[in-house]
C-alpha cells in the first residue's frame, strides 16, 4: 500500500519546519506517511489543495497567508476553528473537508505541559488583535484563565475581538498605554518583532510576570523578550514549543494518535 500523503501549504514555505516535525512523529508512532511542502501561488490556494487532494492527499496544514482561505475551503469546522475564524489544518474526509485550528491548543499545551505554567486563574495579557491573537482566545479561556485582556496598537481592533467574547466576563480590551495593572503571563501575538519593534507597555505591566511568551520562534531574544526580562519577567519563551504542539494536534486529527512532543522539541532546539 502507498504511504498516506500530507503537506503544508503556504507562501513562502521553503523554511517550514513542519516536514521535519511530522517525519519525526511518523518514525516515533510507526505510521507510514509522507509530509511535503507545497508552495501555492498567492492566487492559487484552492487549486493547489484541490490538486493535492485529487492526487490522493489525506490532509494539509495551512500557514500564512492562507488561513482564512482554508476556513472557506472547509465544509465542516471544529468549534475552535469557528471561534478563530481561521484554519491551519484540513482533513479530507469522504463526507467532505473538515477544518480545524490547532494553534491555540498548541499554545495552551506548550504553556502547561512544556513550560509548567498553571493557567487556571492566571491573569493573561494578549498583545495583538490579528489572526494570531484570535486563534488562541477560545483555548486560553477554555484552559481557565482568570482574566484575558487584549491590548493592540489599534485599540478598535482589540475592542472588536473582545466583543466576540462579551458573554465571557473575563475578557477585556485596551490600548498599549492604558493596560490595566500587572499580569502573570504576557503573550506577544503581534508581528512587531518582524520589524524589530516592541509593543510599548509600561514596565509595571511585568511586575509579577511569571512568563513572557513570544509566539514567533527562532529569533533568539527578541526586543519584546528583552524588554520583558529587563522589566522583571521571571521567564521568557519563544513559540517553537507551540509550533511542535500544534503539529502534534494536527497529527492527532489525521492519525488518531498524539505523538510524544518532548523528544521532537529537543531535536529542534538542539538543531537551532
Ligand atoms: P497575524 O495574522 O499575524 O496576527 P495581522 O492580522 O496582520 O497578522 O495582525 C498583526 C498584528 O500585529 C496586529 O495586531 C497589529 O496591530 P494593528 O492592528 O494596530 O495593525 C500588530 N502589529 C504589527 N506591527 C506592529 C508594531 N510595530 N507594533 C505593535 N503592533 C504591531
Amino acid at each position: 500500500m502507498n504511504s498516506a500523503r500530507y503537506a503544508v501549504v503556504g507562501n513562502p514555505i521553503a523554511h517550514s519546519k513542519s516536514p521535519a516535525i511530522h517525519a519525526a512523529f511518523a518514525r516515533q508512532t510507526g505510521h507510514d506517511l509522507t509530509y511535503e511542502r507545497l508552495l501555492a501561488p498567492l492566487d492559487g490556494f484552492r487549486a493547489t489543495v484541490d490538486a493535492f487532494r485529487a492526487a490522493g492527499g489525506q490532509g494539509v496544514n495551512v500557514t500564512l497567508p492562507f488561513k482564512l482561505e482554508a476556513f472557506a475551503y472547509a465544509v465542516r469546522r471544529s468549534e475552535r476553528a469557528t471561534a478563530a475564524g481561521a484554519i491551519n489544518a484540513l482533513r479530507f474526509d469522504a463526507v467532505g473537508v473538515f477544518g480545524d485550528n490547532t494553534d491555540g491548543a498548541g499554545l495552551v499545551r506548550d504553556l502547561e505541559a512544556n513550560l509548567g505554567v498553571d493557567l487556571r486563574g492566571a491573569e493573561v495579557l494578549l498583545l495583538g488583535a490579528g489572526g494570531a491573537a484570535r486563534g488562541v482566545m477560545l483555548p486560553l479561556l477554555g484552559a481557565g484563565v482568570g482574566r484575558l485582556i487584549i491590548a493592540n496598537r489599534t485599540v478598535e481592533r482589540a475592542e472588536q475581538l473582545a466583543a466576540r467574547f462579551t458573554h465571557d466576563g473575563r475578557v477585556g480590551a485596551s490600548s498599549f498605554d492604558t493596560v490595566p495593572g500587572a499580569f502573570d503571563i504576557v503573550i506577544n501575538a503581534t508581528s512587531a518583532t518582524l520589524g524589530g519593534e516592541v509593543p510599548p507597555l509600561a514596565p509595571s505591566v511585568y511586575a509579577h510576570c511569571v512568563l513572557a511568551y513570544e509566539m514567533m520562534y527562532g529569533q533568539g531574544e527578541t526586543p519584546f523578550l528583552r524588554t520583558a526580562r529587563e522589566a522583571g519577567s521571571a521567564r521568557q519563551a519563544d513559540g517553537l514549543g507551540m509550533l511542535v504542539e500544534q503539529a502534534a494536534e494536527s497529527f492527532l486529527l489525521w492519525r488518531g494518535v498524539r505523538p510524544d512532543t518532548a523528544p521532537v522539541l529537543r531535536l529542534l532546539r538542539d538543531a537551532a
